[in-house]
């Protein structure tokens, strides 16, 4: 397995978000987390990644524990992740927003890599090759100098795949990769989904498109009011009373 959540839990004042929570993901799988709004999937996103700190249990990524770690260190470990409501940097251009995503490979900051500074040359070079071969495999190589914002919605959305590539990660998380787009770029999307795995990496994946989750997962892992309620194969998932019951519910 390349990750595992021992009874993780996330408070916000009284509210619990997510509750005791065990699930394990496996080398190379895609595995779905669903469930109706609020039911505390984004949140094991942001525990998983270091953007919040669980407020109980452990986290352990390739064997070793990562339940303390800041982001960046998680980041650098090989996790790496799309966020529900994109965040792209508008200032910078569309390649340098997938540059951003080499940071953790490369010795050099940040800065110093868009800066250009002159010992730094090669190695931005470098990146900013490596940072075009992912706008290719997102279908993005063409728009490398636009701004961001000039993206419609859904190139926005692989522009961050592409960025989150760029970490080189082992585990990638994406959060809602399909809300809003439509039914042509939702099936491209699986495609590079499915493609992404074939690269070795293992993809946790929220989303609420139930064709998509159910034609690529290989697993479904079902949320409700920050507990599982369920998890399984997508067929399993599909007939089972308690999810059909938690859906319905949310109506
Ligand atoms: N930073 C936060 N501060 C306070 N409450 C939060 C925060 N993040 C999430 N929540 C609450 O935690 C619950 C789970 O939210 P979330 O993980 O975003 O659900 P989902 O992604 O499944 O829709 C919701 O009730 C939400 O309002
Ligand atoms: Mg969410």
């Amino acid at each position: 397995m390349i990750l595992h959540t021992s009874k993780i839990k996330k408070t916000f004042g009284g509210l619990v978000a997510v509750s005791d929570l065990d699930f394990t993901v496996r080398e190379c799988q895609i595995k779905a987390i669903i469930g109706p709004n609020g039911a505390g999937k984004t949140t094991v996103f942001n525990l998983i990644s270091g953007i919040l700190p669980p407020t109980g249990g452990e986290i352990q990524f390739q064997g070793k524990s990562i339940t303390r770690l800041k982001s960046y260190r998680i980041s650098s470990l090989g996790i790496s992740r799309t966020f529900q409501n994109v965040q792209l940097f508008s200032n910078m251009s569309v390649i340098e927003n997938v540059m951003i995503g080499r940071h953790p490979r490369t010795s050099s900051g940040i800065m110093s890599s868009i800066l250009s500074l002159p010992k730094k040359r090669k190695e931005e070079k470098e990146v900013r090759k490596r940072a075009m071969e992912y706008l290719e495999f997102v279908g993005l190589g063409d728009r490398f100098d636009e701004s961001p914002e000039n993206l419609p919605f859904g190139k926005q959305r692989l522009l961050e795949i592409a960025r989150a590539m760029a970490t080189e990660p082992r585990l990638l998380l994406l959060d809602e990769p399909a809300s809003g787009l439509n039914t042509k770029e939702t099936q491209n999307l699986s495609r590079l989904i499915t493609e992404i795995r074939g690269r070795g990496i293992t993809i946790l994946l929220v989303e609420h498109d139930m064709e998509l989750v159910m034609g690529i997962s290989d697993e479904i892992m079902v949320l409700n009011s920050g507990q599982k309620i369920a998890e399984g194969l997508p067929r399993e998932i599909q007939e089972n009373d308690e999810v059909i019951k938690a859906y319905l519910g949310e109506d």
